[in-house]
């Protein structure tokens, strides 16, 4: 049975004997509703760390909608059950007056990266996203934590703050889980109908079809409206953004020189599905 720790005090009493041993403390920090991108990132640490931590906390102050924050769903026993498939060697699962008590009073605010896209699209999802993970990098007593590519902006903005923060955290970015037909793997993906999900794919292909122009030489406002047409034409209610930007910094870039991302969210089955990839 691997342990489930309420308390940061537990946590931190088990912690403590690692590093004391002088043991590397992996985390995959997680809002549960675990999937296999979740479990290659936890198979990941479990190869390159002494001990694993996966955090499961469906953090409040990155959700902008409540009613999001509601609806999401919460399946700590199967999760548990998976993660001993790992295995991993804690689960952190504190109740949010654990993480905000009374008189919480601080945010981490990481500028320029987390204002485009997704930051522009949920204001203050990425103060949300940036106060919770230094929060569980501190708790866990973290040497690595492990981000999925899948949420690439985010993976930039937690590369960011461990730099400012000067924290002694190494911040690994793993690729992104794809199921069979290409689609990113996401808890999202299971609110899709039958049919939203046979459509699903072609996020990931409009935009690997544009990226494959742009390399060609093809302008990236052609490449990228086309992408965007070919999702309308399949059914997608809308299309959000479709952004070719620095994979690092965020910004526009025209630059082939820098390494460069697209990125995109778009609704489909009133399900809003994000990607990105290299270009
Ligand atoms: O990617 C997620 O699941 C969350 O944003 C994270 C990193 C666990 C912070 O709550």
């Amino acid at each position: 049975m691997i342990p489930i720790y309420r308390t940061v005090a537990e946590l931190r009493a088990a912690a403590r004997v690692w590093r004391a041993a002088g043991e590397v403390i992996g985390v995959v920090p997680t809002m549960g509703a675990l999937h296999d991108g979740h479990l290659s990132l936890a198979r990941r640490a479990r190869a390159e760390c002494d001990r694993v931590i996966t955090t499961i906390f469906v953090n409040p102050m990155q959700f902008n909608n409540p009613e999001d924050l509601k609806k999401y769903p919460r399946t700590e026993a199967a999760d548990a059950a998976l993660l001993a498939t790992v295995p991993v060697d804690a689960i952190f699962a504190p109740q949010p007056d654990e993480v905000y008590p009374e008189g919480f009073g601080s945010v981490v605010s990481v500028s320029g990266v987390s204002e485009p896209l997704e930051g522009k699209m949920r204001p203050g999802h990425f103060d949300g996203v940036a106060t919770v993970v230094t929060k569980l990098f501190g708790m866990t007593l973290a040497d690595r934590g492990y981000f999925g590519q899948k949420d690439w902006q985010q993976l930039q903005v937690v590369q960011k703050l461990a730099r400012d923060l000067n924290l002694a955290v190494q911040v690994i970015g793993c690729e992104t889980v794809r199921e069979a037909d290409g689609l990113a793997m996401s808890s999202r993906n299971l609110r899709l109908t039958v049919e939203g999900r046979a459509k699903a794919p072609v996020l990931y292909a409009a935009i690997s079809a544009a990226a494959l122009e742009i390399r060609a030489g093809h302008t990236d406002r052609m490449a990228i409206r086309e992408a965007a047409e070919t999702m309308r034409e399949a059914g997608f209610e809308r299309v959000e953004y479709i952004e070719l930007r620095d994979a690092e910094t965020l910004m526009p870039s025209d630059d082939p020189a820098r390494p460069r991302r697209m990125l995109a969210a778009a609704w489909l089955d009133g399900v809003r599905l994000i990607d990105n990839i290299p270009v």
